[in-house]
């Protein structure tokens, strides 16, 4: 291979992206670079000459699966027609601003390794990589700028990820995120409320803005935090669904709810992470709030938006967490009723503040908090969602269902799955992007299914 493959008009390429949602926007980016570059998608690492991984290590489990994957890749074939003689394998994301030369090192069949703060580096490093032997590494320490200003390509038209902000400052202290994904930094607001224009001028439905905290928005660039004030912003551009994620607890205002009674297109939908219900277990986690602070936000929102829908992230088995404090968080889940919990076990993150300390905590019962928690979960979605039933929503609709073409499947503003047979003489194509009213006729635990009355 030489320089000269650059553009890379003959090469396939695969990304393949592990967490959160910052990372799904990143690989948007990352795809979006390369396809201007020429190279052309594919759906599986066999058939890519290039293959990008977006990385998470916010738990041990992400770590043990990379590793695994990478090396699962080095047995499996060039396609035969690859105009490469070898297959280019690029990690990017939080375990590459961690590990840094240490994976190319760990894992001989890794070309490039770059971190959170150089997406744009990546075509750079890739044609380096294809000149030479060595693997390319670039790890910054900090942001060279937000890649809002890269090629995306996103996954569906109609639905845009914008990021207002990169990075934390929060500290929680179990988390690895502030220090793979540094401190916390803002877009200027006007650049986010153009974008938000031209997202809506283009045609599409929803936007979701993104950040580690979206409620201590504009506090590096203002002085305070003017997240209320962006949201009232994008909204005003008439932008049909506007969501928001991530929201810490400790820093969301009174401005900030009251927006869920006055915004009409900010959907009824938060996720609103709250860790633990035990104040000696949120104490421990460096969290900033107490249960009941957290239990008066969930009351002012549903005083602003009777119908929110709320989910959270639950961390069971943090070192020292007794049966007392899950106890106490098990009762918070059920006073809440969320429509959604995601629950995790705790991984202990070599180098955050919790990696020091003891747990003589046996495994086999922090399973079986997490198993009981799991029930309750899903007992609470499934009751969540039966006072639907019977009622007229919007649903954005996305295509055919995954599993029964035979349906459409869409969202409800609630964030809700929601299930339609496909009327007569209709494709699912017809239906991608378009919001249209259906009759909720039945309530499942993880979906509703309806009727399309338009
Ligand atoms: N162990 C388990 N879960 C974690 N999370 C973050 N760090 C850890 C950890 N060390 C969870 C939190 C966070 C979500 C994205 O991941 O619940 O909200
Ligand atoms: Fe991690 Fe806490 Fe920051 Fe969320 S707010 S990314 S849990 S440190």
């Amino acid at each position: 291979m030489t320089g000269s493959v650059a553009p890379f008009g003959d090469l396939t390429y695969q990304v393949v992206t592990f967490g959160c949602q910052m990372n799904k926007h990143d690989s948007e980016r990352i795809e979006g670079m390369l396809e201007a570059l020429g190279a052309r998608p594919v759906g599986t690492a066999a058939e890519a000459d290039i293959v990008v991984f977006m990385t998470c290590c916010v738990r041990e489990a992400a770590d043990v699966r990379l590793y695994g994957q990478v090396s699962t890749l080095k047995g499996e074939p060039l396609r035969a027609d690859s105009p490469l003689g070898r297959r280019i394998v690029a990690i990017g994301g939080c375990i590459g601003q961690r590990d840094g030369r240490k994976l190319a090192e760990a894992l001989p069949n890794v070309n490039v390794v770059f971190g959170t703060h150089n997406l744009r580096s990546l075509p750079g490093l890739l044609r380096e990589a294809l000149d030479r032997q060595e693997p390319a590494v670039e790890v910054l320490e900090a942001s060279d700028g937000f890649p809002t200003d890269l090629p995306a390509s996103r996954e569906h038209a109609w639905s845009a990820w914008l990021p207002i902000a990169i990075g934390c400052d929060n500290f929680c202290s179990y988390c690895i995120v502030p220090y793979v994904r540094g401190r916390e930094k803002s877009r200027p607001f006007e650049d986010i409320a153009a974008d938000a224009a031209a997202y809506r001028a283009e045609g599409v439905k929803e936007i979701t803005l993104l950040g580690q905290n979206v409620n201590s928005y504009g506090r590096d660039l203002y002085g305070k935090p003017r997240f209320a004030e962006l949201l009232a912003a994008v909204a005003d551009t008439g932008i049909e669904r506007l969501r928001f994620a991530t929201s810490h607890p400790k820093d969301i205002t009174d401005e900030v709810i009251g927006a869920f009674g006055t915004l009409e297109n900010l959907m009824p939908a938060l996720h609103l992470p709250v860790q633990s219900g035990s104040d000696r277990i949120l104490t421990a986690m460096n969290r900033g709030y107490s249960r009941e602070r957290y239990l008066s936000i969930v009351g002012k929102l549903r005083a602003a938006r009777p119908d929110i829908a709320l989910s959270t992230d639950i961390i069971v088995g943090f070192p020292g967490e007794t049966e007392e404090d899950f106890q106490q968080t098990f009762d918070l889940v059920r006073e809440v009723g969320y429509h959604q919990v995601f629950t995790f076990i705790y991984s202990k993150r070599p180098g955050t503040p919790a990696a020091l300390l003891d747990d003589p905590t046996p495994r086999e019962v922090i399973q079986e908090r997490f198993d009981r928690l799991v029930d309750l979960v899903q007992d609470n979605a499934y009751r969540a969602n039966q006072p639907d039933v019977g009622t007229v929503t919007d649903v954005l609709f996305e295509g055919p269902s995954k599993r029964d073409g035979s349906l459409l499947a869409g969202r409800s503003p609630k964030n809700q799955t929601v299930h339609a047979p496909l009327p007569a003489g209709t494709a699912a194509t017809d239906f991608e992007g378009v919001i249209a009213p259906v009759r909720i006729d039945e309530a499942k635990t993880w979906y509703l299914r309806g009727t399309l009355l338009a």
